[in-house]
């Protein structure tokens, strides 16, 4: 039987996590810094959250700025945050208009003080919202987390507040940046790896993975749609027949 390769609008992933991967390949084809294949990122991103808000996901989570990222040299890791502010300046008021809530997983107190004060501005003007719930990664490890969750639940042991009988899944995500989120239905990779980075290690345990070549600058609505259309055809069984 042929598969039919249109998109069924009435099956639509509630959580769509993406490993926005590739803009420093895209910028070195072009012979330009890593910083503009960051920007034409940028770009890609405005569109895919958009396209995103159309089509009924409710959560988007995207990967910006993992713990490691602190490695790569100093102009780049200035060069991912201005753009941050950048793009909260240009785009907090369509997100608002939009109805999307931003929020951010990750210790993002621990970044620098501008992109901070923007971030917390975003938070505060959305947090009402209730349309797409837009998840934005920043220096986030899905370790840390996890290592975070875990001493939470045990200080709240130690001081009494639960029981060992609760250490339970439930209070343990509790503590999760994901607090309250549905777990990932689909992971999406672009440029061509196919590695899951310390990207939700705990949420993604039965997510379905989707990677495609495309770099994620080149990375269109349509290639969403197609990714899409192909966690329609997966068979999801958590571990049953
Ligand atoms: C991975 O590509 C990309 C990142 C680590 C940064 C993602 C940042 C953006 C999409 C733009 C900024 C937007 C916001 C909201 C912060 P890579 O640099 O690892 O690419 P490569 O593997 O080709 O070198």
């Amino acid at each position: 039987m042929d598969i039919p390769k249109t998109l069924d609008k009435h099956n639509i992933p509630n959580h769509i996590a993406i490993v926005m991967d590739g803009n420093g390949r895209w910028a070195r084809k072009r012979n330009l810094p890593r910083v503009a294949g960051h920007n034409a990122g940028m770009i890609a991103l405005k569109e895919i959250v958009k396209a995103s808000s159309v089509l009924g996901v409710k959560h988007l989570t995207v990967y910006a700025f993992s713990t490691e990222n602190w490695k790569r040299p100093q102009e780049e890791v200035k060069g991912i945050f201005k753009l941050l502010i950048l793009y909260i300046e240009k785009e907090l008021a369509e997100l608002h208009n939009n109805n999307v809530k931003v929020n951010i997983l990750g210790d993002y107190k621990e970044l620098p003080k501008e992109a901070l004060n923007k971030l917390e501005k975003s938070l505060e003007t959305t947090k009402n919202n209730e349309g797409l719930q837009f998840n934005i990664a920043l220096n986030y490890g899905g370790r840390r987390e996890i290592l975070r969750a875990a001493y939470l639940l045990a200080k709240d042991f130690s001081e009494g507040k639960v029981t060992e009988a609760e250490f339970t899944k439930e209070n343990f995500e509790s503590k999760l940046y994901t607090k309250g989120m549905p777990d990932p239905d689909l992971v999406i990779r672009t440029s061509g790896e196919m590695r899951l980075s310390n990207y939700l290690l705990w949420q993604s345990a039965y997510s379905e993975f989707v990677y495609t070549d495309v770099l994620w600058p080149d990375f269109t609505p349509k290639d969403l749609e197609d990714a899409i259309i192909s966690f329609q055809h997966r068979k999801r069984r958590y571990g049953g027949v």
